[in-house]
């Protein structure tokens, strides 16, 4: 396979259409309680979505960890966390529409998060229920035109540091101040590393980690997909 650990933060962003995968397939790699998530979702575009975002999600940890995609353990913390007790690694993922992203890391705790841009009528209604005051002072002189682009920014900032710390939205984003430019936040007396990543326009998306680390943007090559069901 071509993915080693490489003591980087390994990430993949990428569109579910990029998966020609039958959902036969898909299905088959997936654990019994996937795939039960699975059958509850009644839109069936969106359950193959939700097929293609499991089903990536084993492929690409099967690639890394050199282990069949169904053989792979993944538990989920009480708060909604990925976990691979057997493996000595850490996980996070995101979705946003047609779009996914996984992040891996050895060295420490990861959280991801995206979004695709799109017009956000309420911005302004909207920030009062994310953002600190001091936040909210600074989102207030923000020109019109970038409101959407500045609030998915700090949505991100903090949802990639709240799934860092493993507590999701159970923790209220208004109890983290992340601002728009720091390199690092501090939450409940931990230092986390923020990265923008660098991805098509249509995304905003943010990387925090507990330990500052070399990102590498990784592509999902249909033919590393195929290979890894057959
Ligand atoms: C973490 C959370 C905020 C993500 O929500 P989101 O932006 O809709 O979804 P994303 O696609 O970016 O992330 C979802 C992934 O985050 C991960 N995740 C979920 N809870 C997590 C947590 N506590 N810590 C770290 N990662 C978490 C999961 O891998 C999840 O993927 P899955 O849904 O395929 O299992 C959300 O799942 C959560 O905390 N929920 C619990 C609280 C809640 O439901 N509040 C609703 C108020 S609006």
């Amino acid at each position: 396979m071509l993915i080693r650990q490489t003591g980087a933060i390994d990430v993949w962003v990428f569109r579910h259409s990029q998966l020609t995968i039958s959902t036969l397939h898909m299905r088959e790699v997936l654990s019994p309680a996937e795939r039960e998530r699975a059958e509850k979702i009644r839109r069936i575009d969106m359950r193959r979505s939700y097929l293609q975002a499991k089903f990536a999600f084993r492929i690409i940890l099967s690639a890394h960890l050199r282990v069949p995609p169904r053989d792979l353990q993944i538990t989920v913390s009480r708060f909604g966390k990925p976990r691979l007790p057997a493996h000595d690694i850490e996980v996070t993922q995101s979705h946003s529409h047609d779009w996914s992203a996984v992040a891996v890391s050895a060295l420490g705790l990861v959280g991801i998060d995206i979004e695709r841009w799109c017009p956000l009528a309420k911005c302004r209604q909207l920030a009062c229920h994310i953002m600190t005051d001091q936040e909210a002072r600074v989102f207030e002189h923000i020109p019109r035109e970038l409101t959407v682009r500045k609030f998915l920014e700090l949505w991100t900032r903090k949802e990639a540091v709240l799934k860092c710390a493993g507590l999701g939205l159970h923790q209220d984003p208004r109890g983290l101040h992340a601002g728009w430019d720091e390199p690092t936040v501090h939450f409940g007396n931990v230092q986390y590393y923020l990265n923008a990543l660098p991805v098509c326009g249509q995304l905003v998306a943010h990387l925090a980690s507990q330990v500052p680390q070399t990102i590498i943007l990784r592509s999902l090559p249909s033919k590393l997909v195929l290979a890894a069901v057959q």
